[in-house]
């Protein structure tokens, strides 16, 4: 694949004429479409991003997963989480597969051959990604990781800054939001579903810290893009996001296919 995100099939014997040859070329030349759904944490993207993969058979890239996994390793390895040479050597070297679960529940992470899915997933984790992420040059060490995962036939993307700087050209922005309250109380439930001890008032403190820090940075904020569509998810159900969604799902790849 080309650094735009074209996949070029070559011609095996180009066309003299050179109209027909532009047509062939236009042909032959496919655009890897990508859906970008950035928002803020717990807003529901990722389940949503799942969802619209599966419905159309593309592959899934949750970026903030590989800031996640950068900040356990530099735990792991004790760099520092201001330490930015440190942060951009460990980022270039990171050693992280993302692999269909043996139940196919979902994606399992391996950092350095161990199973760091559930760590990976817990306040703290989030925390630390929300540190390493503000250090602009640990975000430009990430940003050709995340842009391989374009790959045919299609990419659902979920993070903060996936339509604004990774994925600029995507042919479909969504923007989710959520108040901080609705937000925590739906991670307070998932934290209880699965037996964990949570406290919400706890949560609303942490996910507006998070919140405030991802907006408020210099680099790749969290932010709508100008052409993002932005659904407010407080009072809906995921069916109603999901209904939403399809409709401008359907809008929109029909525009890609006939650009
Ligand atoms: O989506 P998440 O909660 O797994 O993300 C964890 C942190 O990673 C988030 O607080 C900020 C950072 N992040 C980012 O800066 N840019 C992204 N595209 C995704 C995540």
């Amino acid at each position: 694949m080309s650094d735009d995100g074209y996949r070029l099939i070559r011609p095996t014997k180009p066309p003299r004429q050179q109209a027909s040859y532009i047509s062939y070329i236009l042909a032959m030349t496919q655009k890897i479409p990508v859906i970008t759904i950035d928002g803020p944490s717990g807003v529901g993207k990722g389940t949503v991003m799942l969802r619209l993969a599966h419905f159309l058979g593309w592959h899934t890239l949750d970026s903030g997963a590989i800031y996640r996994v950068l900040a356990l390793a530099a735990l792991k390895h004790q760099i520092a989480l201001d330490d930015v040479a440190g942060l951009v050597k460990l980022a270039a070297e990171l050693d992280v597969v993302f692999q269909a679960a043996p139940d196919l529940s979902g994606v399992q992470v391996i950092l350095e051959k161990t199973d760091v899915t559930s760590t990976l997933r817990t306040e703290a984790t989030g925390e630390a990604a929300s540190q390493v992420a503000v250090i602009p040059e640990v975000r430009a060490a990430l940003l050709q990781r995340q842009r391989d995962f374009q790959q045919a036939p299609g990419l659902v993307a979920d993070g903060r800054d996936m339509g604004t700087v990774v994925f600029p050209e995507a042919a479909l922005k969504i923007f989710l939001t959520a108040s901080a309250e609705e937000r925590a109380k739906r991670r307070y439930k998932q934290l209880k579903e699965k037996g964990i001890d949570a406290n919400l008032t706890n949560l609303v403190k942490e996910i507006s810290t998070r919140d405030q820090r991802d907006r408020e940075r210099a680099t790749a904020p969290l932010k709508p893009a100008a052409d993002a569509t932005q659904i407010d998810t407080t009072e809906l159900s995921i069916d109603a996001v999901m209904a939403q969604l399809m409709t401008l799902v359907a809008t929109h790849l029909d525009a890609v296919a006939t650009d």
